[in-house]
């Protein structure tokens, strides 16, 4: 058989949250060996609860027939655990009505209008901006609903990128999908350095450094990606930081990609979002957001959307920047119809008043406490490992802790491949993540069940101390 030449940039492309530790965790599973899965923000595949109000509307949305039967249970109840709530009812109804042709039919390739709208008004109501303040308002045209906020950045970028010398500044440590698609693309990655000792703020020093470097490159950057929450790091970025970042990006005529996918995820710390905090200042803006996330955790529906502010202008044709997205859009016809009905759950949550809201409120205060309490469960155990630094506020699902005492030879690879072999703790190495040169991580996402993380903290601490001590 004739052999093919493939394309190099997929070759060259890493993603370590499923490389080679998640892929020696399977082995071990396979073989019996009791694995607890650090490895990946991936909630419901580790016991979180999906949140019911979401999957009794889209049960019916899948389902319309069932709708009158669940009205007349609702009208009769068998029993009180038997009937989907009346708001479910509600709001699957207007749903179907809405949204005309139901969930088996392609949509607009922007997504479902309406639903653009209500991503809009949620914007909105998140940043405080109300009508008196109209040109700040979020524009339903410039709303993209996307199969994951992968789909957005990866959009942006794959149009932002256009040859080797277009820099893409993205933050060390970082989310591998932007290394991943920068390579795809076949653009050039900046990496910047946000500073670990000070909880991973940012200033305008650190992206000018690393702006600098690029331009002695001969590399034209054309934007910076800033994770707020962070994954890998959990850290969330402060005022301070995030107006830096947005000076530098005005002073270098920079679009913003800001991942906003854990804005949800904050256990006490503020959220600041980019569209925010920019005001009127005219930046281009690509903001993303999720239903993979936050307490939603529905990863496997694929929904997001990606929110325009600003778009640049282009210099090589006439067609305005959005309408080369809704191009890029159409040509995946449009994202799933689940991932679109998620987004509008996400930004329609059942309000006081409604039967949904007692249920949806506690589960919502349930899986958010618990994250917590695992995350300060776990960086409390660091107390007790020798050299183990972990700084920031917690966010997101995952701490980055530093290990400062490693044996000669050894580094955070090592580290992490005997950990699983030693505990079955899966977690991810630092340097899948990027990192600062002669510094070592790992990072672990906060998920499994409180009563796995008690037994095996015990034996991580034991493994710890004698493999940095050895
Ligand atoms: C920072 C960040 N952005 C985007 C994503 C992808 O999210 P989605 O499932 O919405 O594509 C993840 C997933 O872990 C992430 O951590």
């Amino acid at each position: 058989m004739k052999s093919v030449t493939v394309n190099q940039n997929i070759i060259d492309l890493e993603y370590a949250v499923r490389g080679p530790i998640p892929q020696r965790a399977a082995k071990l599973k396979q073989q019996g060996k009791n694995i607890i899965p650090c490895n990946i923000g991936n909630p419901q595949a580790l016991g979180q609860k999906p949140i019911t109000f979401y999957r009794e509307v889209l049960s019916l949305l899948e389902n319309p027939n069932i709708i009158e039967r669940e009205k007349y249970l609702y009208q009769n109840p068998i029993n009180k655990f038997d009937n989907i709530s009346n708001h479910a009812i509600n709001v699957s109804e207007k749903l179907l009505t809405t949204m005309e042709t139901g969930l088996g039919a392609y949509t607009d390739s922007k997504g479902q209008y309406f639903i653009r709208e209500s991503v809009a008004k949620f914007i909105d109501k998140r940043d405080s901006i109300n009508s008196s303040k109209s040109y700040l308002q979020s524009n339903p045209d410039n709303v993209f609903l996307t199969d994951g906020a992968s789909e957005g950045a990866k959009a942006v970028l794959e149009l932002l990128i256009s040859d080797k010398n277009d820099g893409i500044m993205i933050p060390i440590p970082q989310y591998p999908l932007y290394s991943a698609t920068i390579k795809r693309c076949g653009g050039t990655q900046i990496n910047y350095y946000p500073n670990e000792d000070n909880d991973w703020a940012l200033n305008k020093e650190i992206l000018e450094d690393s702006l600098q470097k690029a331009k002695y490159h001969k590399i034209d950057v054309k934007a910076i990606v800033v994770i707020n929450p962070a994954n890998p790091t959990g850290a969330i970025l402060d005022s301070s930081s995030i107006m830096q970042v947005i000076d530098f990006a005005e002073e270098n005529g920079l679009s913003i990609i800001a991942d906003e996918v854990y804005q949800e995820n904050l256990y006490g710390g503020e959220f600041i979002s980019f569209a925010k905090a920019i005001n009127n200042r005219k930046i281009p803006l690509f903001s993303l957001h999720s239903a993979s996330k936050g307490y939603y955790g529905e990863c496997g529906q694929r929904g997001g959307y990606l929110e325009v502010r600003n778009p640049p202008k282009i210099n090589n044709s006439e067609i305005p920047f959005i309408n080369l997205l809704f191009k890029l859009s159409s040509v995946n016809l449009c994202s799933n119809t689940i991932g679109q009905a998620l987004v509008y759950l996400m930004v329609n949550p059942p309000q006081k008043g409604t039967d949904a809201f007692d249920i949806f409120t506690k589960e919502k205060r349930t899986i958010l406490d618990d994250l917590f309490n695992k995350a300060t469960l776990i960086r409390n155990s660091f107390k007790n490992m020798d050299g183990m630094e972990c700084f920031g506020k917690i966010g997101a699902l995952y701490l980055f802790p530093r290990l400062n005492k490693l044996p000669d030879n050894s580094n955070d690879f090592d580290y992490c491949m005997s950990l699983l072999e030693e505990t079955g703790l899966c977690v991810v190495n630092g340097s899948g993540f990027g990192q600062k040169a002669g510094t070592h991580h790992l990072r672990i996402a906060f998920l499994p069940s409180i009563e796995s993380l008690k037994n095996v903290l015990p034996s991580w601490t034991e493994f710890h101390n004698k493999y940095v001590n050895q």
